[in-house]
């Protein structure tokens, strides 16, 4: 049932390329002119008048929603907040008529989500729901939702529903732009031939993996990793520490990288892999002086830089490339290096990668 892979969690990376299809099938115009998600769709009128718009996830979900964030401020210029539902769930939390609550949950059995979920309902906000599955507790208490479809994902440790998560919430932020008129059409076309590409993409980025294991092996023992990110990718690096510390069990944190220089520059030694991610994007060239004060300080710089990078490369002692796409989908690219990195380190330390100590697939208690 692993499909030859010798555990689930590598099967469900490299099923990315096919899963991003499932997602978009049917949702996507072949002529990449629209974008039609029917439960937006049917719920416009709200959408189109939000207020605001609020996520509630736990863990992985909860970094997708803050690319969602981003996404649709960029796109759609409506506000967004996005809570840990835990948080949200006992802090009384203002809600008011005309706000949208997204409940982003792989499970959809997420006990934390699925309070908060219970808590907006009762004070009358508008529910949506972003699940992968079917007819799950989350999946019911919504108003309307957009179901991921990236199939069964069975490793504790989430990868496809991360990427899933995130290219609907692309899809949701393409189709209230266009409704509202927020994006040039040029802008609206290039998304979409990013989403259209992006199987192509993750494939040409999986051609890495056997350079990632060799990597991984570097860094087997080291005892911290810092993970840096800026604008979009900010929310991957945290992704990426994660992903580390629940299977490999080594201390990881992600950081904005400009955050660095107010604290967490103190750790920086020999001894601190640091993965940077560097994509050609706005504000690249204030990435790589992130990444020049890191290895000042002796650190050791992991960088993930699109092809043909020849700055961060002069400067980092290890690159891995992804391709070039708009820069709000380089998440979904940039997400399958670190997930690969974090699997070869779990394998080196033999650690049990599908079913980490201390974790649950679905987290159904407080
Ligand atoms: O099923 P959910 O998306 O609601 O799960 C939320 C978290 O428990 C989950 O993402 C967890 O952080 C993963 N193990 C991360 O890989």
């Amino acid at each position: 049932e692993k499909g030859g892979y010798p555990h689930f969690m590598l099967k469900e990376i490299y099923e990315q390329p096919k899963t991003i299809i499932d997602c978009t099938r049917g949702r996507i115009s072949a002529d990449g002119s629209s974008v039609t998600l029917s439960g937006v769709m049917a719920n416009k009128e709200r959408f189109l008048n939000a207020n605001r718009i609020i996520f509630v996830a736990c863990g992985t979900s909860w970094h997708a929603s803050l690319i969602g964030e981003r996404l649709i401020e960029e796109m759609c210029r409506i506000p967004v907040e996005v809570e840990y539902a835990s948080e949200f769930r006992y802090r009384n939390p203002v809600i008011n008529k005309g706000d949208i609550v997204i409940a982003v949950s792989q499970s959809g059995e997420t006990a934390d989500t699925l309070a908060a979920v219970e808590l907006a309902k009762e004070r009358g906000a508008f529910i949506f729901g972003i699940c992968n599955q079917v007819g799950s507790s989350i999946a019911r208490a919504t108003d309307s939702g957009t179901y991921i479809h990236v199939g069964p994902e069975i490793g504790v440790a989430s990868t496809k529903a991360f990427t899933g998560q995130v290219t609907v919430m692309a899809m949701i932020a393409l189709t209230l732009a266009h409704e509202k008129g927020t994006v040039t059409p040029e802008y609206f076309s290039e998304v979409i031939r990013g989403l259209q590409r992006l199987p192509e993409l993750i494939e040409r980025v999986l051609e890495s993996d056997g350079r990632i294991s060799e990597l991984s092996k570097i860094f087997t023992y080291s005892r911290n990793f810092l993970y840096l990110g800026r604008g979009y990718n900010y929310p991957v690096a945290l992704e990426g520490a994660l992903k580390l510390k629940e299977i490999s069990y080594i201390h990881a944190e992600g950081y904005p990288a400009a955050e660095m220089k107010h604290g967490p520059i103190a750790l920086i030694d020999s001894e601190m892999p640091v993965v940077a991610i560097a994509t050609a994007d706005n504000i690249y060239d204030k990435t790589v002086s992130n990444i020049q004060t890191v290895k000042a300080r002796g650190g050791k710089i992991i960088a993930v830089v699109t092809e043909g990078d020849t700055v961060v490369r002069a400067i980092a002692d290890h690159c891995i490339e992804v391709p070039p796409i708009i820069e709000c989908l380089t998440p979904i690219l940039v997400s399958v290096p670190l997930q690969l990195l974090a699997y070869h380190i779990a394998v080196n330390k033999d650690r049990n990668v599908d079913q980490p100590r201390n974790l649950a697939k679905s987290v159904t208690v407080e």
